[in-house]
């Protein structure tokens, strides 16, 4: 450092000086931002006193350690300073908010609500959860159908008279909101030789609106194809799932009924949770509850996705969820599931 004679009494009064500046400088500050100036000028990266710092390395070593010693000093009083004025300034905002605002701190504050899940999606759930346990796997297929995967390829050509009992809603002639999840059968068989283990959760449609019908619901379809199963495997694990989601002591009953895409079918009912089979208005008077469809897949649909329907057989099954959820809860009319009234939500919260 030629020319220049860095000696202690001139840094030390450099120090001072910036000191000084910044002391006063601070209390004058009337805003935050005035405040962030002062620091920014001081111990900013281009500060005052930060050059000094930086430049202790050119002092004679003799004098470092004094003047280090006494810049950090400096320092520690101007960021003391800096924090009990920010901290005076904010306060004074807050006060003023306060009286401006009327704000009253000492009010309990608003509790955040909790959501929860609906009661559809919690026996959903625990539906697919007792299949999952029993070696099931969960499929999804889509809501927007071909006609020929809804009706054709399930035995029901444009003509059949089970189409009427599933109208629904029509995008072109072909093309279909599903009316129920069995086209899903279908699309997986297409996909992949047996065994087939699975099943498939979602939405469905139909022209059909009142206290127990939904124009969109959801259902729950299974399908297993393996060599040797029987209606007795269908019976065996449609009771243990009846068993784990209503408890032990439900009482089913298979009733022979038709479905185009399974031969032989039944309508499945358990014995009625509400009045326990003695008749009930839920279960009009038969004390029987029907909870799904089911029967042995129709060998013409193995024919269909080319399967060798000599060598396997499968059962089938599909169930409405609301249905099931509204036997669980004693819930007497599908419509409160999807008004969103909290009042009836509120009454399925887990958390
Ligand atoms: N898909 C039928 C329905 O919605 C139910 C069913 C599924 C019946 C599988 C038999 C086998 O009514």
């Amino acid at each position: 450092m030629e020319g220049e004679k860095l000696d202690q009494a001139s840094v030390l009064t450099q120090l001072r000086a910036i000191e000084a500046e910044a002391l006063q400088a601070i209390e004058a500050a009337e805003s935050l931002e005035a405040l962030e100036e002062v620091k920014v000028r001081t111990l900013g990266r281009k500060g005052a006193l930060t050059g000094v710092l930086r430049n202790l390395g050119d002092l004679p070593s003799e004098i470092r350690p004094e003047i280090g010693r006494f810049a950090n000093l400096v320092k520690g009083t101007l960021e003391h300073a800096l924090a009990e004025c920010r901290k005076a300034l904010e306060e004074r905002l807050v006060q003023a908010l306060l009286v401006k605002e009327r704000l009253d701190p000492t009010l309990p504050g608003h509790s955040p609500t909790f959501g929860s899940l609906h009661p559809l999606t919690q026996v959903l759930d625990e539906i697919l959860e007792i299949f999952q346990h029993l070696g099931f796997k969960v499929v999804e297929g889509p809501e927007v159908e071909l006609d020929y995967y809804n009706f054709e390829a399930l035995n029901m050509p444009k003509d059949h008279p089970a189409r009427d009992m599933q109208d629904t809603f029509y995008v072109t002639d072909e093309v279909l909101l599903r009316t129920h999840t069995s086209p899903v059968q279908i699309r997986v068989m297409e996909l992949k030789a047996p065994p087939i283990q699975i099943v498939v959760p979602g939405k469905v449609y139909r022209r059909d609106a009142d206290i127990s019908h939904s124009p969109m619901f959801h259902q729950v379809e299974g399908l297993l194809v393996d060599e040797g199963v029987t209606f007795a495997d269908l019976k065996g694990t449609l009771q243990v799932f009846a068993e784990r989601l209503f408890g032990k002591q439900v009482r089913l009953r298979f009733r022979p009924s038709f479905f185009p895409f399974t031969e032989p079918s039944a309508e499945v009912d358990v014995l009625c949770i509400i009045c326990g089979g003695t008749g009930c208005r839920v279960c009009k008077g038969s004390g029987w509850l029907e909870i799904l469809g089911a029967g042995m897949v129709d060998p013409d649909l193995f024919k269909r996705v080319g399967y060798d329907a000599e060598r396997y057989t499968g059962f089938a099954f599909g169930m409405g969820v609301e249905r099931i959820t509204m036997l669980k809860f004693g819930i007497d009319d599908i419509r409160l599931f999807f008004d969103n009234d909290l009042r009836f939500l509120k009454q399925f919260q887990t958390l």
